[in-house]
């Protein structure tokens, strides 16, 4: 069954356009894979689908669970089971690892959070949420605090790069305590090993997709072809 589509998608910001007749859909408890170099739209495509203050689609439709969802705000949807792991996290500071994991629901054992992000929860669970933590030990506790959640759609925007970088293993370990937690997951990344451990793929260039269809070939696509040349509004690879 399709939990999310994106029908259409076209998004333009001070005439700019960002993105342009984008279609996907992701099905529930499937990883989609989102593939593209720097600038592509990929994040802009997440924020579209988080519903974030000013992202709405210029046209196209955004379903999800067969809802149109275009208008909602981003608590509406995060209410629908929408939730969100930013590029560039936005923390809490100065709070309990504990408290921070059972912000949503107190009923959740957040020992369990931790160790299925491979924290061992007696080492962790008191620590404060703050600079003492290293890069990647805030960022496993973001992912804790997402899958605490429990979401029907987490969109992770890229978890594999930047100063808090994961290995490919722990991306791997993370994606199937989604799974198991019968998520779905849209997962950007601009490295082709990631993609493979996803279920479909999709390469966006210039704010198309441009190839979409089984991780490995997808994942060899982008290898022959980054699209580094995009001349102006039509990739030159489409
Ligand atoms: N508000 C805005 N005004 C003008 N241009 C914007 C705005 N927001 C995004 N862009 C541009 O849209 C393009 C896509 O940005 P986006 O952040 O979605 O890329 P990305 O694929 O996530 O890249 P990265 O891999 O670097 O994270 C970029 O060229 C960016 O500069
Ligand atoms: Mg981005």
């Amino acid at each position: 069954m399709t939990l999310l589509e994106l029908k259409d998608i076209s998004y333009k910001v001070t005439g700019k356009e960002i993105l342009s007749g984008l279609s996907l859909s992701i099905g529930t408890g499937e990883v989609h894979a989102l593939l593209g170099t720097n600038g592509t739209g990929k994040s802009t495509l997440a924020y579209l689908v988080m519903g974030c203050e000013g992202y709405r689609p210029s046209s196209g439709e955004i379903m999800f669970a067969g809802e149109l969802i275009n208008s909602l705000k981003i608590h509406e949807r995060a209410k629908l089971g929408i939730t969100m792991a930013w590029q560039e996290p936005v923390r809490f500071e100065g709070i309990a690892v504990r408290d921070y994991l059972v912000l949503k629901d107190k009923n959740i054992d957040p020992a369990h959070y931790l160790e299925m992000v491979g924290l061992h929860s007696e080492l962790y669970l008191h620590r404060m949420v703050d600079k003492s933590l290293s890069g990647g030990e805030r960022k496993r506790i973001e992912l804790a605090s997402i899958l605490a959640l429990s979401p029907k759609l987490a969109i992770l925007d890229e978890p594999d790069s930047g100063i808090d970088m994961l290995s490919t293993q722990d991306i791997v370990n993370v994606i199937s305590a989604f799974k198991n937690n019968s998520a779905s997951v849209l997962l950007i990344t601009h490295r082709e090993e990631i993609v493979l451990i996803a279920d479909k793929a999709s390469q966006i260039c210039n704010g198309r997709v441009v190839c979409s269809g089984d991780p490995e070939k997808v994942a060899e696509y982008y290898k022959a072809r980054k699209c580094l040349v995009c001349d102006g509004e039509v990739c030159a690879y489409v």
